[in-house]
Formats: C-alpha cells, structure tokens, sequence
C-alpha cells in the first residue's frame, strides 16, 4: 500500500464539474463528524461539456473560478471526477492470480475490454470474487483515457487548484451514499496524485492498490441489498448499481433535467424559468395533474433505460432485480419522479441527503435551502470525502 493511502487528509475540496452546475464544497474532517467549511456553485452553459467531454475550456475555467469565489475557498487540493462514454467500468472474469500479478495481466486482458488504444488508458481494478470456478476470478475493470484524465487535471490547475485526485463521478456518488448510509468508506478513485505543489509536467498517477473495497465492506451482517443510485443531471442520469460496497453496473441514460423541462414549456407553454422551477418541485400556478404526466412520460425513458441493466442482473443470476431505488441530482425533486420509479420497481426509494451526514453553518448555502440543494450534492461531498480515505 502506498504511504499516503495511509495518510489521513484534514480537509479537502470536492469539485464536481457537471455539465450544468459546477459546485465547489470544502470539508474540513479533523473532528469527529465532518464539517463544511464552504460552498459555491455556478451555472455552466451546457454546450461547455458534453458527454463528459470539455468542448470550451475558457467556459468551465470561468465557471469553477465563479463557483470557488462564491465559496471563498483557499487554493487547496481537490477531488474531482469524470464522466461519460470515456470511461469504462466492467466486470470481467480472468485466470485466478495475485494482485500482484493481475496487476500486469489486466493490461493484456484490457485489451479486449475496452475500445481504446490500450496505451491511452488508465487502468485500475478491483478484485470482486477471488474464486469463482475452474481457475477464475472476477474483476471489476475501470479504464479511462489518459487524455482525459491529465486534460481534467489540467483544467483544475488552469483555474488554481491542485488535482489530488480524479475519480469517477458514479463512484464519487456511491461514496457519497455510503458514507450517508453509515456504511463506512470506500475509496476506489481512478487516480490520484500527491497533494502539494505540482510541476507543470506532473502526470497524475493511477491510484495504485485499491482493490480493497469488497474487503472494507465492513458489517457483513447487513442484508446485501442491490441499490440502485439514479443521478438524474441537467443532461444524462447516471445509473449506478451497488450492492455491500461493489458495483454492479454504471450507464449513462440521455435522459435529464433539460428533457423535461423541455416537455413543461411545450405542453404547458411554459417560460423556461417556471418549467425549471417546476422540475425543482415549485408547482404554484400550475396544473399539477399534467405536470404527474409529463414526469411519468419522460420518467418512463429512465424506466426503460434501465430495463437491459435489471435484465442482465436477472439472467446473469445475479439478482432478481433492484431492492432500492435512490435519486439524486438536480432531478430528484421532479414531482412524481421517486414516487413513479418506486411503483414501476415496487421497491422502496428516497431522495439522497448527503448533507444529513455533515455539519455546516445555517447560512452556508446563502438563500438556498439546503435541503432542496442536497441532492444535487452527492457527487460533490462523494469526492470533499475522499480526504477519509485510509489504509
Ligand atoms: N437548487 C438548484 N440549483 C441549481 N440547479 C438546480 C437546482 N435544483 C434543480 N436544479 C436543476 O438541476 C440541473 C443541474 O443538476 P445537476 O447539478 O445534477 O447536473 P450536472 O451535475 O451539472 O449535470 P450532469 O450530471 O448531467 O453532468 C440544473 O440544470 C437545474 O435545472
Ligand atoms: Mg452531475
């Protein structure tokens, strides 16, 4: 294990560059419960990042420094994430060996994985079932272009930060829900780097040994339930489905904020400052009815999208399907939104509260209630919490 797994940060900045909102929150963990020290956000114009891509790099550097002023944070370490059809996250089954060895085979049995040059990724991977008959194993492989990841780290320099660590926003989300959960914490970033001045020609790292979350699973008395986390953002939702600490499955579906509140200003002839503050549950002078409608008719996108997921789960053995359903992301406050998912899956669902877990200052979020904001947090206080991780 690497020594500064071992290290324990103090604080750290999460920032998540989501394709619509950037948000900036500091925790400071040296007590015994972790505490938000700041907090900003700032509105990206969509065509800045698209699909987890940067298109306009001027944008998202204008758009991290306006969220971090707002916070008034110090130019600390961050954590941060990428997203989309970059990264790749599979499970894959190999000859049984040692981490060690897997260690240099993953790269050859990557080869067939992913759709990249192998020389253009970083790889990490996670021992999921050491022993699963006739001489294999299950691994969990997540692979991201090199490219991306030194160019998001770039991008965090350009505006005034040290990258520490760039995770994958799906895991920063379970993190997030985890640490939420009183599961404990669970720390398979894709990268990381030593936090402190960085030389312009500093590569960030590929997170070494981390295959180790199954193992930290730490109650195995609690019943394994299969989680479905649903991200629904300004322009995707991210599915995200854990059980006891391990990923199962994490897809992208084209389905977010905007498409319905593209649906609320046609069929309701809406301006489209209204349709968002209807997505964001403000239902004054509307007809509420249609407004059920058009969340379940554009809900049942997420619902279908999801379907090949469950199926796999299904025919795989794996799982007769999801046991939990919980949403966040600036979608989860869609009216009907949980309640819908939850009758179409019978399954019990709730709205991610990242910020019951933490302490801040009652004026922290300005004139934003910090409940309607806390889902759209997860990934954010996933990646401040990632200071916890330990060896
Ligand atoms: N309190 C809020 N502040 C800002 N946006 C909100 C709020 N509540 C709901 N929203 C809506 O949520 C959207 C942003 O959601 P979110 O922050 O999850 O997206 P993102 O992370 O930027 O996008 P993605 O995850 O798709 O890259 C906004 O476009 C807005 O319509
Ligand atoms: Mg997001």
């Amino acid at each position: 294990m690497f020594g500064f797994l071992k290290r324990k940060r103090k604080s750290l900045i999460g920032m998540d560059i989501g394709s619509n909102v950037v948000k900036v929150l500091r925790l400071d963990a040296s007590g015994d419960r972790p505490v938000v020290t700041h907090f900003g956000m700032a509105d990206l114009p969509p065509e800045a990042i698209v699909d987890g891509e940067i298109m306009d790099r001027e944008l998202v550097i204008e758009a991290i420094r306006e969220a971090a002023d707002k916070a008034g944070v110090p130019a600390e370490s961050v954590a941060s994430a990428v997203s989309g059809r970059a990264v790749i996250v599979k499970k894959i089954v190999m000859d049984k060996m040692s981490e060690e060895d897997a260690r240099e085979a993953i790269y050859w049995e990557a080869e067939q994985h992913v759709p990249f040059d192998i020389d253009d990724i970083t790889l990490d991977f996670q021992i999921l079932q050491p022993d699963i008959g006739a001489g294999q194993m299950e691994l969990l492989l997540v692979a991201a272009k090199k490219e991306m990841i030194q160019n998001w780290a770039e991008l965090i320099r350009d505006a005034g930060f040290h990258p520490a660590i760039i995770d994958v926003a799906s895991f920063a989300n379970q993190n997030a829900w985890e640490y939420a959960a009183g599961g404990g914490l669970h720390a398979a970033p894709v990268a990381e780097t030593e936090p402190g001045p960085s030389p312009d020609d500093e590569e960030v790292e590929p997170f070494g040994e981390t295959g180790e979350a199954a193992d930290d699973a730490d109650d195995a008395e609690s019943p394994s339930e299969f989680v479905a986390l649903l991200d629904v953002g300004g322009g995707v939702t991210n599915v995200h489905i854990v059980r006891d600490g391990v990923p199962y499955f994490t897809r992208d579906l084209p389905i977010g904020v905007a498409h319905f509140v593209e649906e609320f200003q046609k069929q309701l002839g809406l301006t489209y400052e209204t349709a968002a503050a209807v997505a964001r549950g403000h239902l004054e002078g509307v007809d509420s009815q249609l407004v059920g409608d058009i969340v379940r008719s554009v809900g049942s996108e997420i619902y279908q999208g999801l379907e090949p997921s469950l199926s796999y789960l299904k025919t795989s053995g794996e799982a007769d399907g999801i046991d939990r359903i919980v949403l966040s992301g600036g979608g989860a406050h869609l009216p009907g939104l949980r309640e819908y998912l939850a009758d179409s899956y019978s399954v019990p669902s709730e709205i991610a509260d990242p910020l019951a877990g933490l302490d801040y200052a009652p004026d922290l979020f300005g004139d934003d209630d910090p409940h309607a904001l806390s889902p759209l947090l997860t990934v954010t206080v996933g990646l401040a919490l990632r200071e916890a991780v330990e060896a």
